[in-house]
């Protein structure tokens, strides 16, 4: 079973990210949080009352940066609702945050497993770029590094910007640079499958999964039958339980901080001639198998 740490700032595509993790061969080692779509108080209520409600056990949730590294905060209250997960109503989570902060539970994590550990970053990138700056040596325990983030064609959050290298552009910065081969998964690839109206209709069925967490997916965008929301992180979690969804192309990705309307946006240069590659960047999803993927996962967790 591949072992993952999933950062994230849930969030309902994160939600849904978490919802494929758990119906899915991967082991969750640990669920941190940080601000992002929300602050991070709500990103956590979320994350342990997910954890619950997708039966993950004992799966540690440790609560991180309550904002990016040198930035104001920016949140996406819009996109997700202010309770981060449109409206969804899960019950109560029975326990709190495990003590302790994310970044030295991601540190400690990766030191105990050396090479086993996948992490998965779904959120703004400052909890792994704090790891990052108090132990440079987590490139070499992490098994690798998903990023859900940016794009080599637009931004969403504005034209040049994704939002979750735009909410953090130092930390993403930073993460980019670490001298590790960050799988990056952008908006290139995320927009391409999109919840129409015949995927809705194939995740309509599926249990309690379907009638708490589906309708979230609506709360940010209208489904139709050519076209819908995009439910970006799961594609990033999809991307570690089976890479064989995706073309990667291996590229030079620099992070642009000092932009007049450019912060934020993820420059990607394709041509890397003699120079080392620090990104594999996703070019290429197989829209049908992914939904194959993430409605097997959610059957799975709605038998449970
Ligand atoms: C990313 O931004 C957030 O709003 C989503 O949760 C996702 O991680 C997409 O741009
Ligand atoms: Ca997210």
């Amino acid at each position: 079973m591949t072992k993952v740490l999933i950062d994230c700032d849930p969030g309902i595509d994160d939600a849904l990210a978490l919802a494929l993790a758990a119906g899915s061969s991967l082991d969750v080692q640990a669920i941190t949080t940080v601000a992002g779509n929300v602050g991070l108080d709500r990103t956590s209520a979320n994350a342990l009352a997910l954890r619950d409600f997708l039966d993950m056990g004992d799966v540690p949730v440790l609560a991180g940066s309550p904002g990016a590294l040198v930035r104001g905060l920016i949140h996406a209250e819009h996109v997700h609702g202010s309770d981060g997960l449109g409206g969804a109503v899960l019950p109560p989570p029975s326990r709190e945050v495990t003590a302790g902060h994310a970044v030295d539970h991601i540190i400690t994590t990766l030191h105990d497993h050396p090479g086993e550990i996948t992490l998965i970053a779904l959120g703004p990138l400052t909890n792994i770029a704090l790891a990052l700056r108090r132990e440079p040596r987590i490139v070499d325990w992490a098994a690798g590094i998903v990023v859900m983030g940016g794009s080599y064609t637009r931004g969403n959050h504005n034209p040049a910007a994704e939002f979750n290298i735009l909410t953090d552009p130092e930390a993403a910065a930073i993460v980019f640079a670490a001298g590790w081969t960050v799988t990056q998964i952008g908006l290139d690839v995320t927009l391409t499958a999109r919840v129409t109206t015949a995927v809705y209709d194939r995740l309509r069925d599926l249990g309690r999964l379907s009638t708490s967490l589906l309708p979230s997916v609506t709360h940010y965008g209208v489904v139709t039958p050519d076209t819908g929301p995009a439910i970006h992180d799961a594609v990033a979690v999809a991307s570690v339980i089976d890479p064989t969804l995706l073309t990667f192309t291996p590229a030079v990705v620099n992070i642009e901080t000092a932009g007049v309307y450019t912060t934020g946006m993820t420059v990607i240069d394709f041509k890397v001639a003699d120079r080392r590659p620090n990104a594999l960047v996703a070019t290429r999803l197989d829209v049908e198998r992914f939904w194959d993927l993430l409605v097997s996962a959610y059957r799975e967790l709605g038998r449970r």
